[in-house]
């Protein structure tokens, strides 16, 4: 070998850049080690994100019809259609069965999930998984109303065994009704929050839907939801909006609303009423109710509920009271002396309003003066808006 110089640089260049080398070897062995030994948990995240984006985010529902092949399917979608569409690997197999829902892409239609059961997934947001907090403590009165309500709802399920010992059957709900105000949804929100059950709401409007035919499979569906997490409260506030009287209608839409009441009153009667499905309603206006609906055998129990008398106004007072800051004057007597009708809700707005004028004099206390004027303009109010005779 000839010699070359500069032999002291070369040697210590080499060491150098060989270190690097190695270096690198080293960092490259570690990346490669780092997706061997990757815990599983994020494997499987990094592939459950691949299988989203093949879902890809818009779908159509379709139902199952036949299934051909271990890939192949046909589908019928809710426009009448049916399709020959490939599924795709990642589907559960042991789930399909036909006549089941299923998710399509909304490009190639390709089958990419299966929806476990067929309950609208509107019936599932009614079901009520936080239990309102208002109790029977935040009802003021209506003693003889809660008392009912426990014979007819709670008790069947707490003790069967008594109505079978006394040879009767339990009603199967109850219907609550009277004037604005005066407490109903809120009993039927203080029992769902005692009961143990599993207490399903819904407004009567809820049940009017885009689509004939909607609206009575909703109820049905309700009803099925109630059967199978039995024991169960349905509680259907407002009533009156799918409730009316039956007369010949030439609407589709009105006729669509009475055919939604005729399946409500087919599951009230319901072949195998053993169940322990109870069902609450609430309405403002019980004399525009179709008599079929609240007819003994369906809604045995009807519960008034009145305008608070003296006594139940102080109680009413008090609960509302309870937590504002208050002058030691204030005295409601002198608010309730007036006999004037004042329904639970008048006064809930009553005390809330001479909360907000206590607090636009910036003062921190709220005094008698307060609730007379609160009366004056809540009362003032509620005489303005209401046209004589709107609720009988
Ligand atoms: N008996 C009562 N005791 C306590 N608060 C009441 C009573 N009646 C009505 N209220 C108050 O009025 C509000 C409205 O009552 P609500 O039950 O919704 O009336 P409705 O009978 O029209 O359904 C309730 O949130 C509650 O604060
Ligand atoms: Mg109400």
């Amino acid at each position: 070998m000839p010699l070359v110089f500069p032999a002291m640089r070369c040697k210590l260049r080499l060491l150098r850049t060989q270190r690097i080398h190695d270096y690198l070897l080293m960092e490259q062995e570690f990346i490669t080690n780092q997706e061997l030994f990757r815990p599983k948990v994020v494997q499987t995240q990094i592939d459950r994100s691949e299988v989203d984006k093949v879902r890809g985010s818009p779908m159509a529902i379709a139902t199952l019809e036949e299934v051909i092949d271990d890939d192949h399917a046909i589908v019928s979608t809710s426009q009448g259609t049916d399709y020959y569409v490939p599924m795709m690997s990642f589907i559960d197999k042991d789930l399909l069965e036909p006549g089941c829902s299923v998710l399509l892409h909304n490009k190639n239609m390709a089958v990419v999930g299966v929806l476990q059961s067929d309950a609208d997934p509107m019936v599932s947001v009614m079901k009520l998984e936080k239990a309102p907090t208002e109790s029977y403590a935040d009802v003021g009165g209506l003693e003889k109303q809660i008392q009912e309500i426990k014979e007819s709802v709670e008790l069947p399920m707490t003790h069967p065994e008594l109505y079978e010992e006394m040879g009767i059957r339990p009603p199967k709900g109850v219907i609550l009704y009277g004037v604005p105000g005066t407490g109903k949804t809120l009993l039927a929100k203080a029992v769902a929050n005692q009961t143990s059950a599993t207490f399903l709401r819904m407004v009567g409007s809820e049940l009017i839907q885009k689509y004939l035919g909607d609206g009575p499979k909703l109820v049905r569906e309700l009803f099925a939801v109630a059967e199978e997490n039995a024991p169960s409260i349905v509680f259907i506030d407002e009533i009156d909006a799918v409730g009316t009287k039956r007369y010949d209608s030439n609407s589709g839409g009105e006729k669509e609303i009475q055919r939604t009441m005729l399946e409500l009153l087919n599951q009230l009667d319901g072949f195998d009423s053993q169940g322990d499905v109870k069902v609450i309603m609430a309405t403002n206006k019980i004399e525009s109710l179709d008599p079929a609906l609240i007819r003994p055998g369906r809604i045995d129990r009807k519960i008034e509920f009145t305008l608070p008398n003296t006594a139940t106004k102080r109680r009413i007072f008090a609960i509302h009271a309870s937590r504002m800051t208050m002058d030691q004057n204030v005295n409601f007597e002198e608010l309730i002396a007036g006999n004037d009708d004042m329904s639970g809700a008048d006064i809930k707005a009553i005390c809330t309003e001479a909360g907000l004028l206590a607090l636009r004099e910036r003062r921190m206390k709220v005094y008698q003066e307060d609730f007379i004027k609160a009366k004056e303009k809540v009362l003032y109010a509620k005489n303005e808006e209401t046209p004589e005779g709107l609720y009988m």
